[in-house]
Order: structure tokens, then sequence, then C-alpha cells
């Protein structure tokens, strides 16, 4: 890891009042905020939400982290649930689709991939969230909980939970209008989004547990992104705890 490199960046991306750049957005290059694999297995996703009674004080209080996992599958809805909870379309205004975690100027950087380990109606593998349609899109089958679990320093939670969430950037989505800032921006998105996903679980009876030891470039080759335009930057395992 390259020496003080955090300083240089926390000081680097500082905004400060005689040096702001007013430059105009070019809206011709504005980057799609959606990534939709074509010809690929699409599987829908139930979009019905149930009945919550656990208020969300109740889901923050009862919220720790969960690595221990029993051996009861995820259904296809809970892991319907989380996925719009986390990252899905929540209203669209002025023809505007927002999601239902904030992000800075509404750029949505973070990309959804799901390692299906056990979820009842769905094949293991390694799926990527369609936001816009709430659908799954089939990127790789097979049990790729282990190499999960080898890429994230051999934690082995990411065997034992029936999903595991990993969460990419692409950076230019949020660098088009905020340039090397973006990065303060894009982490924090991450954080809302693993946030929302942590209560919502609490709130299903379900546990999580974020994670943010892995080696990188291991967890970018096994969803088949390029670890430079878009990169994991965090995860979260997802189950019924034990
Ligand atoms: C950014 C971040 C990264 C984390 N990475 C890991 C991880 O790789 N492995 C793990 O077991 N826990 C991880 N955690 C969970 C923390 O260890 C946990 O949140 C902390 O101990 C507080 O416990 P609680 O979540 O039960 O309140 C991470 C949490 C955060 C916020």
């Amino acid at each position: 890891m390259q020496e003080d490199i955090g300083e240089a960046f926390q000081k680097g991306t500082k905004y400060r009042r005689d040096d702001m750049d007013h430059k105009h957005l070019d809206w011709c290059k504005k980057p799609d905020a959606y990534k939709r694999y074509d010809d690929t297995e699409r599987i829908g996703l139930p979009r019905e939400l149930p009945e919550l009674s656990k208020p969300v004080l109740k889901c923050i209080s009862e919220r720790r982290s969960i690595r221990r996992f029993s051996s009861t599958p995820l259904s296809i809805r809970e892991l319907s649930i989380l996925l719009w909870a986390s990252t899905g379309i929540q209203r669209v205004e002025q023809g505007y689709a927002f999601r239902t975690a904030p992000s800075a100027g509404a750029l949505y950087p973070i990309e959804t991939y799901v390692i299906s380990n056990c979820v009842s109606d769905l094949e293991n593998g390694v799926y990527h969230y369609s936001i816009s349609d709430h659908a799954l899109e089939l990127l790789r089958r097979g049990d790729l909980g282990q190499m999960v679990s080898n890429a994230a320093l051999g934690q082995e939670m990411c065997t034992g939970a029936p999903v595991v969430f990993i969460w990419s950037s692409i950076f230019e989505r949020s660098k088009w209008k905020y340039r090397e800032r973006a990065y303060r921006y894009i982490y924090l998105d991450a954080g809302h989004i693993a946030e929302n996903l942590a209560l919502s679980a609490t709130g299903l009876g379900l546990g999580t547990c974020q994670i943010g030891a892995f080696y990188d470039d291991e967890l970018n080759a096994l969803i088949g992104i390029d670890g430079f335009d878009e990169s994991v930057i965090y995860a979260s395992v997802a189950g019924h705890p034990y």
C-alpha cells in the first residue's frame, strides 16, 4: 500500500474558497446511471413489499453484525426486498428515478452484485442487480462461496451465508461532476446502501455483516469487472441468524 496516500487524498480533495472549479457540466457526456447486461438470463424479482411490524427505531436498536447463519435458505422474496430496500427505485420525479439510498448529485455510481449460495428458486452463482427493472442478470453459474471467502481474506461467513452482496463503483458516473472529490462521495454512497441493507434485514428478522476486508482484484475478477473503470468497494453477507 502506498505510504501517505490517504493524507494526500484527504488534503487534495478539500473544497477551498479560493480554489473552486466552476466549469460547466457537459451534459452530452453524462454517464448512464444504469449498467445492463444483455444476452444473459434475466430473473424478474417479486415487487410486493411486506408490512413490517418493526418500527425503524427498533431495527436500529437491534442491528448488529451477524457472522453465523442457519442453513435456512433465503427466499427469493426476501432477497428481492433486500435489493429494493438497499438501492432500488423509490420514486420518479420530473422523469428522473430516485433510489432508496441518497446519492451525491443523484448520480448513483454504485452497482450491486449478488453471490447466491443458498436462495430458494435461484441457481447458485453470480448475478448483477438490474435496478431499472428490478431483475437479476445471471453472470456466472456455480458454488462460488469458497472463492468469495478466499478473496475476503478467508472470512468463512462468505461461504456460510445464503447471499453475499458485492458493491462496486463505476467511478466516472460521479467524477463527471465532482472530479477527484467524487471518491469521497462514492464511499459515502456505498455506506448508505449498506446501512439500508442492514436495517431492512433486521426488520425481516435477518442478519448482515459488512465486509471491507478483501483482495480487491480477486473479487473484481470473480464478478467480471476490470478493477479500473469499475471496482469493488464494499460487501455484505446476509441470511437467517444461527
Ligand atoms: C466499513 C466496514 C468494514 C467492515 N469490514 C468487516 C469485515 O471485513 N469483516 C467483519 O467481520 N466485519 C466487518 N465489519 C463489521 C464491524 O466489525 C462491526 O460493524 C463492528 O465490530 C461493530 O459491531 P456491530 O456491527 O455488531 O455493531 C465492517 C464494518 C464496516 C462499517
